[in-house]
């Protein structure tokens, strides 16, 4: 026998899951990240899967294979983290290095954040027998997964799908601190909340603004229209590429995900021709923790099979 562990490293919570080799789910365990550096990072990390772990009754050795997904690209050259806006020293020479050292003595893989819930909603989720669609992830920051007949496309570096990059104008409020105008800062949740606070809205989280409009708040609908509005652009630029048959929504952000489609089908028809359909994840806040689990199974079952 043996088990999988599965990590999902957000900018807000950090979470982790055991299961056995059939896939069932023995401990969970899910936290606030309160991490600052890449260093506190990889040790509370540690900390959280060797709780998890414990919780499951077993011990490191019977973990054969450990997936973590994270935001930003990992690079198996250089072994950095490329890509990962608002992350300070994530992008730190030897973190792969770092991760899988103290992950081990298992299998270790770290995979983008998004690729991974794509993987989720393939398994378990939305997305079960798509064979062409995306899975975009909104929250602190936008990406996604393109899953092509059950696989992943990553592109020549593996930055297939780092949709937080299309260009966005020059607008003051979403260039990034290089003064480059990227869609992520124009879709995030934060984005949400500071469309909210223009209206005279006063709160702190994208969550808020979603739980007012379904209370019927005007404002806050008109936010969510805005939000969708956004969204609909980088679906349509997504639509002009990739081709999908579905766009699946996930994130904290897409999360209020029930909301978002029917505006964003709409307003794709009124800016493209290209109009795949969009729904809400099924999987919510579990999807790349789902897809971290999922992608493990792959390689433990690889793995048995060789012995
Ligand atoms: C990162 C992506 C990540 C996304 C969602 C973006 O800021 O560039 O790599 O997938 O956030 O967490
Ligand atoms: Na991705």
């Amino acid at each position: 026998a043996g088990h999988v562990l599965g990590v999902d490293i957000g900018r807000r919570r950090i979470r982790a899951a055991v299961a056995d080799l059939a896939g069932s789910v023995i401990a969970r365990v899910d936290e606030r990240n309160r991490c600052r550096t890449a260093t506190t990072l990889v040790r509370t990390v540690k900390e959280l899967a060797a709780r998890t772990v414990a919780d499951a009754g077993l011990v490191a050795e019977d973990v054969v294979v450990t997936v973590v997904g994270t935001p930003g690209v990992p690079d198996r050259s250089d072994r950095t983290l490329r890509h990962a806006p608002n992350l300070p020293g994530w992008e730190r020479r030897g973190l792969l290095d770092d991760l899988e050292a103290e992950l081990g003595p298992g299998l270790v893989v770290v995979e983008n954040d998004a690729n991974l819930a794509a993987v989720g909603e393939y398994a378990h989720g939305a997305a079960r027998g798509v064979g062409v669609f995306v899975c975009l992830t909104v929250g602190t920051g936008l990406g996604m997964g393109i899953m092509v007949e059950g696989h992943l496309f990553r592109g020549a570096n593996g930055a297939a799908g780092e949709v937080g990059y299309l260009p966005y104008g020059a607008e003051e409020s979403v260039v990034d601190d290089l003064g480059r105008g990227r869609i992520e800062a124009a879709v995030s949740g934060d984005a949400v909340v500071a469309l909210a606070r223009d209206r005279g809205l006063a709160v702190k989280s994208a969550r808020e603004v979603f739980a007012l409009a379904k209370s019927g708040d005007e404002r806050a609908r008109a936010v969510v229209a805005a939000e969708a509005d956004r969204l609909a652009h980088v679906v349509a630029s997504v639509a002009a590429v990739v081709d999908p048959e579905l766009v699946v929504l996930g994130g904290g952000v897409g999360g209020s995900a029930d909301l978002l489609p029917g505006p964003i089908e709409e307003a794709l028809c009124r800016i493209t021709p290209l109009r795949p359909r969009v729904v809400a994840g099924a999987l919510g806040d579990g999807a790349v923790l789902g897809g971290a689990i999922a992608r493990a199974l792959v390689s433990a079952n690889d793995l048995v099979f060789d012995r």
